[in-house]
């Protein structure tokens, strides 16, 4: 349930009768308990506005609210703060509804806004490294979180798949007389030997650059030399993400290739829209107050990187219908996203309507904060760091004993992958972040394992009570209400999720979430003997909940509950 916003239209409607003409505002979630559950700070806004006394106004906006009985107690604080309460009763209801509402009484949005979220976009001349995972990761949530709350979601893995590297590429899987799935196992490798012959062998060299030429003017042999080496390289990505279970699909690739044919017409339009600029011979589009340009045709008539991704964002409005394009890409790109968006909106391929979005990210740094690398220096391959992540966890459960044989493969796979994805996603995506394997495969702190671990524990309750439950939820005990209040909170963190594209929102909920029901049952045991039959029943409600928000949450971000841990 959205309990924010209809706090927040409670007091507007209590504006409104008390006469008072203003601009909706929001209330916020009061920091301490004494302050009550929400504070709405705006008397001292209206105050200077409407040149009265905020606390006047306050007693004013506090007489008017009427909110069909689910706030219990007003109080006015201070200057003029007005602190709420939100009744016990009415929560419990509300709870209770949550708990026979498949979706958890997230009503699905009545007007899904088309997104496009452009993720992963690997480029096909390498191997996937770590630098991908954080894309593919967090851009795999937003399509989660955007498609539950109602979006209609348009996954685009903009794979690059195009420039002079594929002519050398190609040559040398032709020269290397093998098929290309065995020669290109592994690729990082297949890569510098290629370079290594280009810059040593001049008769190669002249062949590589021969073999670009034919590649771009559609030469079948080249062609399908090229394809065959995109598959494979496609290949190796799909692996990964099948492993880390994202949701992408082949016919999510939309690859700058396919938008060549649309390159001239970008270049064209862009200079009759007046916009283009020469400048030492290429063709250039200079934004306002800055003199770094985006170049668009290189003076050989060549297009770049900016060119292709003008082409992308206009198939994207026009063809797509977007009407918001997030794209998950790491920080380093801040530039080019800005000026690829001026021109955009400049030439009219963007009309206002359309919300563009660079979800930038942080680097991902080992724990002494350099660069995450091999010991030798090289590039973490994806899938390598995803197999240390399942065997460490498999040591981990094996460890434990608390899994029978059959079980700890599949357990290691949903623990070790989870923690891989939570430890990414946990914190702020504009951070750098370490990676830290102790860390990520604790039970202890904001990790997944800490909420798997609820999430089984609540399970097992359930398998040692063996009952259906019912009756009303009771919120008397203040540890109980805050657990109650915690629990209706969840739509609002899945909308401040999705507004700010920020899945940590997500994380701190389920870890606030989880600490404090960790909390409540220590206080308050469940089955223990002797508790009354009715206040037992309703704390295996909110049991139940809490293990069903969990588990919703945790599957916005693409990792798996266990029954057992
Ligand atoms: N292939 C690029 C890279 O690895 C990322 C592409 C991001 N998407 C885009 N539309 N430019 O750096």
């Amino acid at each position: 349930m959205k309990l924010k916003s209809e706090i927040n239209q409670h007091i507007q409607e209590a504006f409104v009768k008390a006469g008072i003409e203003a601009e909706p505002m929001s209330v916020t979630e009061a920091g301490k308990p004494e302050f009550g559950d929400y504070q709405f700070n705006g008397a001292m806004a209206l105050a200077k506005v409407l040149g009265k006394n905020p606390r006047q106004i306050a007693t004013e906006i506090v007489e008017k609210i009427d909110a069909d009985g689910m706030i219990s107690r007003t109080e006015i604080a201070g200057p003029g703060f007005i602190n709420l309460w939100i009744d016990s009763v009415w929560m419990g209801e509300k709870l209770q509804e949550m708990l026979h509402d498949g979706r958890l009484s997230i009503l699905p949005k009545a007007q899904g806004v088309k997104t496009v979220v452009d993720y992963s976009s690997p480029n096909m001349a390498k191997q996937m490294h770590v630098g991908h995972l954080r894309s593919t990761i967090i851009g795999d949530t937003l399509a989660r979180l955007f498609t539950f709350l109602g979006d209609e979601v348009i996954r685009q893995n903009h794979i690059g798949d195009w420039g002079t590297q594929f002519g050398m590429l190609i040559a040398y899987l032709e020269t290397s007389g093998e098929d290309a799935y065995s020669s290109l196992g592994d690729l990082e490798q297949f890569y510098k030997d290629a370079k290594v012959k280009f810059d040593s062998d001049p008769v190669f060299a002249d062949m590589a650059r021969e073999y670009v030429v034919k590649l771009q003017g559609g030469d079948a042999h080249c062609r399908t030399l090229w394809q065959q080496f995109i598959d494979v390289s496609l290949g190796h990505c799909e692996e990964a993400y099948r492993t880390l279970d994202v949701t992408l699909t082949r016919k999510d690739v939309r690859a700058e290739s396919s938008y060549n044919e649309m390159l001239t017409a970008v270049v064209e339009d862009l200079r009759s829209g007046t916009i283009l600029q020469e400048s030492d011979g290429a063709q250039c589009v200079f934004m306002e107050g800055s003199d770094v340009p985006l170049i668009i045709q290189k003076r050989d008539g060549g297009f770049l990187y900016a060119t292709t991704d003008l082409a992308a964002i206009r198939y994207r409005t026009e063809v797509l219908g977007a009407k918001r394009i997030s794209y998950v890409v790491d920080a380093r790109q801040a530039g080019h996203f800005k000026q690829v968006f001026d021109a955009a909106r400049r030439a009219g391929f963007v009309g206002e309507d359309v919300w563009l979005e660079h979800v930038s990210f942080g680097m991902m740094l080992d724990k002494s904060g350099r660069p995450f690398k091999t010991r030798d220096g090289g590039t973490v391959k994806l899938i390598d760091l995803l197999d240390e992540a399942v065997s460490r966890a498999k040591a981990m459960i094996e460890d434990r004993g608390t899994q029978e044989a059959a079980e700890v493969e599949k357990v290691a796979r949903i623990v070790g992958i989870g923690a891989v994805k939570y430890a990414e996603l946990s914190v702020n995506r504009e951070s750098n972040y370490i990676f830290d394997w102790d860390k990520m495969l604790s039970f202890e702190g904001n990790t997944s394992l800490y909420l798997q671990y609820a999430y089984a524990r609540i399970q097992s309750i359930f398998r040692k009570y063996g009952e259906k439950i019912d009756g009303d939820i009771l919120l008397g005990d203040p540890l109980e209400a805050r657990l109650g209040m915690m629990l209706l909170r969840f739509e609002d963190a899945l909308n401040a999720a999705a507004r700010e594209s920020m899945p940590h929102y997500i994380t701190s909920y389920l870890y606030e979430l989880t600490t404090l029901f960790m909390k409540f049952y220590e206080q308050n045991p469940i089955l223990k003997e002797g508790i009354p039959a009715e206040l037992r029943e309703s704390r295996l409600q909110l049991a139940s909940l809490t293990a069903r928000t969990i588990r919703k949450g945790l599957d916005m971000l693409g990792i798996q509950v266990l029954d057992r841990l």
